[in-house]
């Protein structure tokens, strides 16, 4: 019995066949009910006790094996062939699953097509940086805080080798080797030692403005910032502009939206107020652009920087910016976008 079961599987494994139908044949030939393996499935019971565990352990494996080897056959024919031994186009293709872009790319990628329709150019800087690029160019007193410990991280304790705080940085090295016209946008990661918290990380990302000319005004300004607000938030936002301070721009302001979620009424997002604060600008400091090797007197400018997770939190409503940095799938595959 052994033996039959051996010269059978070495018949078998040199089986072949030309077509699917051809192979459909060999399953009837060996494995239907009459099938010369079954038969041998029926034979099985005159086989002695004390050998019957051997012959069914051969049997189960000839068995499986007649079974993947008729399988094999089939498969070469049904991959991708029709009953006449054509390919067939029209058989479903293996379809994989599509990631989606990081909200925050989204949002970066929005921006960054907003402004390019005003003829802004994108530029990018080091996210390692000098104490000249991030704070002394931009009009930077020396005992100003943000050039603490506390705040700035700085690479091996030197005081001038350290992470960028804000991506206006690329301001000072745009200027420096261009000269205008600058038109220019500076999307990027910066990093602050903050304690990480709902509102707060130690790494985000900013988008910074820049555009430099003859005769550019603060009516230049906020009709930039107007049109990306309309174009971001909606036809119907409106902007308002308070008073702030930066020691790179003078006058400095900061910019809020109308709350787009309840169009300026007031909900639980704007805090009741109506208004969303999305970002701070203002003229250019002519000592920056004296810095930078511009001529003050011919030149003015206006520059602008925003966060993405806060434009990001607002446009989504997402409580929570460390859900940005966890990559859970669930919360990242919510995002599709064309862009
Ligand atoms: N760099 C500022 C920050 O990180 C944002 C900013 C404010 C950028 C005013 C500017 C500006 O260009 O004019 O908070």
């Amino acid at each position: 019995m052994l033996n039959k079961i051996e010269s059978l599987l070495q018949e078998i494994k040199s089986l072949k066949a030309d077509s699917a139908d051809a192979a459909e044949q060999l399953r009837i030939k060996y494995l239907s009910k009459k099938g010369r393996v079954s038969l041998l499935f029926e034979e099985f019971k005159t086989v002695p006790a004390d050998q019957k565990k051997a012959v069914g352990m051969a049997l189960n494996q000839l068995k499986k094996s007649t079974q993947d080897v008729i399988q094999q056959l089939k498969d070469t024919f049904n991959r991708d062939e029709g009953a006449n031994g054509q390919i067939d186009y029209t058989l479903p293709g293996t379809s994989r699953p599509i990631g989606s872009r990081h909200p925050l790319a989204v949002v970066r990628n929005e921006i960054v097509d907003i402004f390019a329709r005003l003829g802004f150019t994108v530029s990018e800087g080091p996210e390692v940086e000098d104490d000249w690029h991030v704070f002394s160019a931009l009009n930077f007193p020396p005992e100003h805080p943000a050039r603490d410990m506390q705040d700035t991280f700085f690479v091996n304790k030197d005081p001038d080798v350290l992470l960028r705080t804000h991506t206006s940085s690329v301001q000072v090295r745009v200027m420096e080797t261009q000269q205008p016209p600058i038109r220019s946008i500076f999307p990027g990661r910066v990093f602050r030692n903050e304690a990480i918290s709902a509102r707060a990380h130690c790494m985000f990302h900013q988008v910074e403005g820049l555009y430099v000319d003859e005769k550019v005004s603060f009516a230049d300004l906020k009709q930039t910032l107007l049109y990306f607000a309309k174009e971001f938030f909606g036809e119907q936002s409106e902007i308002r502009l308070r008073p702030s301070y930066f020691p790179f721009t003078e006058p400095s302001a900061e910019m809020d939206v109308s709350c787009s979620i309840c169009g300026g009424k007031g909900c639980n997002v704007c805090k009741y107020t109506g208004w969303l604060e999305i970002l701070g600008c203002g003229m250019v400091d002519p000592n920056v652009l004296d810095s930078c090797g511009i001529d003050s007197k011919k030149y003015s400018g206006f520059a602008f920087g925003m966060g993405i997770e806060r434009i990001a939190m607002l446009k989504y409503q997402i409580k929570d910016i460390r859900l940005f940095f966890e990559n859970d799938v669930r919360f990242l595959e919510q995002f599709k976008s064309a862009l």
